[in-house]
């Protein structure tokens, strides 16, 4: 089957299931939604009550999206991608363990932070089995195309990398409550409180925050502010690099200051731009934060952590 998608096949599919419906009176435009970036790729029904909403549909719409996510050379790039990244930080870890193993000052909760056991090697099929995937901040699924194919490249790496549906979890506070019930169809968990990005990881996670603001970033990263922790830790998002080279210094300490300090001990893969639409997947990396470039930064950067406090008018993030 030869699975093309241009984007008007896609618009109509979405306005009018196969129907044109024509209405009396003033005819209503589609506004985009005000909390995403601007782009070419159709945004629609952004207005619709959930009441409106075919949610049978959206989810048909994100699985075909899937599928011709699965067929791109994007997606296998990604893939890649994530694969050479785990192994980079599989390997470390398990040279880190065995040092640890051997060093009479560590505690047990210091040698069990390390998280990656010697039998959680990646293979060809699976990342770390225990890995957390948390995904913030995807947008409105019902009526965005940009958060529908976003979702589909969650959906397909959960699937191909086969990570534990228990360990997947989703927020963003615009979720409708249709939208909420769709996930968890299609067996996300979702996140019952805004965390603002504030998750404390425990072992290996995967992040993915598409086209999210500086503050959601910089929760995470504060959050971890650990050595141990943050090498565990795997974000998909815009890049670290472009955020630091465009963003003047003074707002970025302001909305930024922990991605600022870890950009130079970040490694960075941009995803490749080859996918069809150039609006879904733009300006995003693959960031990871190896242990031998973390042990190399100086010990201060690791002491005074004091938590970001952001103005609701300058951070792109809702607050609890
Ligand atoms: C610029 S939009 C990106 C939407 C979509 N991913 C895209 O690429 O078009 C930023 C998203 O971050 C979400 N967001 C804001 N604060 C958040 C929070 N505290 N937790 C999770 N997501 C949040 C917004 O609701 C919005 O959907």
């Amino acid at each position: 089957m030869l699975l093309v998608i241009s984007g008007s096949f896609s618009a109509h599919m979405a306005n009018s299931d196969g129907f044109v419906v024509v209405k009396k009176g003033k005819r209503r435009r589609p506004r985009p939604n005000r909390d995403c970036v601007s782009s070419s790729a159709k945004v629609f029904d952004c207005n619709e009550s959930d009441h409106d909403i075919d949610f049978g549909r959206v989810k048909e719409k994100i699985h075909f999206y899937r599928d011709e996510l699965k067929c791109s050379e994007f997606y296998t790039n990604v893939q890649e991608q994530l694969k050479q990244c785990y192994l980079t930080v599989y390997q470390e870890r398990r040279k880190q363990d065995s040092e640890n193993r051997c060093d009479p000052d560590l505690d047990d909760v210091e040698r069990d932070v390390a998280g990656l056991s010697l039998n959680d090697c990646p293979t060809n099929t699976t990342l770390p089995p225990d890995m957390e995937c948390v995904c913030y901040g995807v947008g409105n699924i019902s009526g965005n195309i940009i958060s529908q194919y976003q979702l589909a490249l969650v959906l397909a790496l959960r699937e191909d990398f086969k990570l534990n549906q228990d360990r997947c979890f989703m927020f963003d506070p615009v979720f409708t409550e249709g939208e909420k019930q769709t996930l968890q169809d299609l067996h996300f968990s979702i996140i019952p409180v805004n965390e603002e990005g504030k998750r404390r990881c425990h072992g290996p996670a995967l992040f993915f925050l598409p086209h999210c603001g500086k503050a959601l970033y910089n929760n995470l990263l504060w959050c971890n502010w650990h050595l141990q922790t943050l090498s565990n830790i795997v974000i998909i998002g815009n890049s670290f690099k472009a955020m630091v080279e465009r963003t003047p210094q003074r707002l970025l300490k302001e909305t930024g200051l922990y991605i600022m300090k870890i950009q130079e001990y970040t490694v960075e893969i941009p995803l490749s731009q080859t996918f069809h639409h150039s609006d879904i997947f733009n300006d995003m990396a693959i960031h990871y934060f190896p242990l031998h470039r973390l042990t190399s930064a100086p010990g201060e950067l690791w002491e005074a952590h004091d938590a970001p406090v952001y103005s609701q008018h300058d951070a792109e993030i809702i607050l609890s």
